[in-house]
């Protein structure tokens, strides 16, 4: 077989499938990891950039997603369901398109960026807004799972975790050694697979995790009733995954730290503009925590860019520069060309 493998068989022989399984992939996994040289200097460290927006569906979601799907069409699954914010939905859509299986998302209505509800729409699941919020969602979704012969593929199931540890075994054996990972934190499913994955390599880099200030339930050790952010795709206020990432942190001797909006869309824009890097504004609280908190005596360092950059147009567009307007004529492009 030809190019890339998809992560369940690049890693097989440490994921919880074989060889035989009905194995669902759009090749994710094998994302590039950039070198950042802007901020590196910045920060006085060797920093990277792992673009995880070249999933598939354009997030890390992919990585747990062909895990959870697989398992699901294994076991008999005809149809799978989850709460999300965005990209969780759009991710569960594709993958239950490819495996042939029913699926329905939950997301809090009007809170998830334009490009994920067209695709889990494009996709064909049966998109549910809910008048709540991400968390009640969640807890709408697994009573649900309970209830009917449904799979429930959000990171509460364990499948996805497996596939989403995939991403620290590929910074390993990229950079042999990395002192410190930064992370966005949400439902905190992503940064507890990181640590299974380090720690199955018997790797311990400082686990950074980071979010939005007003939805930082980890930092403040309080449940947010009312999670606000700009960054729609962590705007969560209880995590499923809340003790794992606790423990993550401890054990690695971590950090989970809030960033505000501010310097979210600040460090947003600089990715764009500086590292030539676009990702959504969640993923960017990974560089915003990095400078505002730094990372000790970390000299290699790697800022985990979950999603692209062109999931949500709408942020983009309200944070970026406007456009030009010019007339059919020479002296008005040259006008409008050199300022
Ligand atoms: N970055 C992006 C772009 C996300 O979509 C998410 C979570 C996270 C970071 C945080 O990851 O939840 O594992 O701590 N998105 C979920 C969703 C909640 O429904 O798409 P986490």
């Amino acid at each position: 077989m030809s190019g890339r493998p998809g992560l369940i068989r690049r890693y097989l022989d440490r994921l919880p499938f074989e060889a035989g399984d009905p194995i669902v992939t759009l090749k994710e996994g094998s994302t590039p990891l950039v070198h950042a040289p802007w901020l590196s200097e910045r920060v006085g460290a060797e920093v990277h950039l792992k673009i995880e927006g070249a999933n598939p569906t354009g997030s890390f979601k992919d990585r747990g997603m062909c895990c959870a799907l697989t398992a699901a069409v294994k076991e008999g699954a005809e149809a799978v369901i989850c709460a999300s914010t965005g990209n969780t939905a759009a991710s569960a859509a594709a993958y239950a398109a490819r495996a042939g299986l029913r699926c329905a998302v939950m997301v809090p209505e009007g809170k998830i960026a334009t490009g994920k509800l067209a695709q889990a729409l494009m996709h064909g699941a049966r998109v549910i807004a809910l008048r709540g919020n991400f968390d009640q969602a969640l807890t709408l979704v697994r009573e649900l799972a309970a209830r009917h012969p449904i799979a429930l593929v959000n990171s509460v199931n364990h499948y996805r975790l497996e596939g989403q540890k995939t991403a620290a075994f590929e910074l390993v054996d990229e950079l042999e050694r990395v002192d410190a990972v930064c992370i966005p934190v949400g439902n905190a499913g992503n940064i507890t697979a990181y640590w299974k994955g380090f720690q199955e390599l018997a790797h311990a880099p400082r686990m950074l995790g980071f979010q939005a200030e007003g939805a930082a339930p980890l930092v403040t050790g309080r449940r947010v009733e009312h999670p606000e952010t700009v960054a729609s795709a962590i705007r969560i206020g209880n995590p499923a995954r809340w003790e794992e990432a606790m423990a993550a942190m401890t054990a690695s001797a971590g950090r989970i730290e809030a960033v505000s909006d501010a310097e979210i869309l600040d460090a947003y824009r600089l990715l764009a503009t500086r590292e030539g890097v676009f990702c959504e504004p969640a993923s960017a609280a990974s560089v915003a925590g990095l400078l505002k908190h730094g990372a000790g005596d970390a000299r290699r360092i790697a800022c985990v860019l979950t999603g692209h950059g062109l999931k949500d147009p709408q942020s983009a567009l309200e944070q970026a520069g406007s456009v030009i307007p010019c007339e059919p004529g020479l002296e008005a492009a040259e006008r409008a060309v050199l300022g």
